[in-house]
């Protein structure tokens, strides 16, 4: 793990924005992993930047989002689909036959999972994965205890994802109890993976990540294991990391 810290959210993002131009001026046609949540929203901003200013092209660039939630429709404003059009795709040049988010509203979910890790494997696989991590030490939406295993498939979120997503709700009733996530193995797969983690309330599960046991209660352990992993922090999130893995 090449583990990166930063004093702060702005300064990571930058620091991800340059290695993804990095990624994609080197190959035009790279297929990108995207995130949601509030950590890669600086990223996607700084990206853009880029962008206007003429450094990158997105005309070849094909992208796969983590995961979706199950039930909301594209046009809601919390579903992820709405939220990548808002926080990057309309601001870029990608083809929108090039970017794809799981369906959230598909009548056969298990038949929606199978697709989109077919059209995964069909691109070639990912380039670049960009992860976040939850404060239960999630990555997409797989939570404690998922199998290393699981390719994409149908999630049940934990309560503190519930909890922790109720922040973005009228009402915590309202967030979905279910979602379509890449599983670890999906995500694994990745030739390159940029995981992002800001602020105190991630210390613990990033200090797990880097200095703990390898294990499926903590998902995002499994990234030990990962080849080409470069982990950016802020240093509240860093607070926690064992001196020894710095
Ligand atoms: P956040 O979520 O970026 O909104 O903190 C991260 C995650 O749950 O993976």
């Amino acid at each position: 793990m090449n583990i990166i810290i930063v004093k702060n959210y702005n300064d990571m993002s930058r620091k991800a924005a340059h290695l993804f131009v990095g990624q994609i001026l080197q190959k035009p046609d790279s297929v990108l992993g995207l995130a949601t949540g509030s950590t890669p929203v600086g990223l996607y901003t700084e990206l853009i930047k880029f962008y206007k200013e003429g450094m990158i092209d997105f005309n070849d660039v094909q992208a796969f989002n983590l995961d979706e939630y199950l039930e909301l429709k594209p046009s809601h404003e919390q579903s992820y689909a709405y939220f990548m059009q808002k926080n990057l795709f309309e601001h870029i040049n990608i083809r929108p036959e090039n970017y794809h988010i799981p369906s959230g509203t598909a009548n056969y979910q298990e038949k929606e999972c199978e697709r989109y890790e077919a059209l995964i494997a069909e691109a070639g696989g990912i380039d670049l994965q960009i992860l976040g991590i939850g404060r239960n030490g999630h990555i997409g939406f797989n939570e404690p205890d998922i199998k290393f295993e699981a390719i994409t498939h149908v999630v049940q979120l934990d309560e503190q994802t519930i909890n922790d997503n109720a922040r973005f709700f009228d009402n915590i009733d309202d967030v979905p109890k279910t979602a379509i996530s890449m599983g670890i193995k999906t995500i694994m797969q990745s030739r390159g993976i940029i995981l992002l983690a800001s602020g105190i309330e991630k210390a613990d599960a990033v200090a797990g990540m880097i200095g703990g046991k390898i294990t499926p209660e903590l998902p995002a352990s499994v990234l030990q294991l990962h080849p080409n992993v470069t982990i950016i922090v802020d240093e509240a999130a860093a607070s926690k990391i064992p001196s020894k893995n710095i």
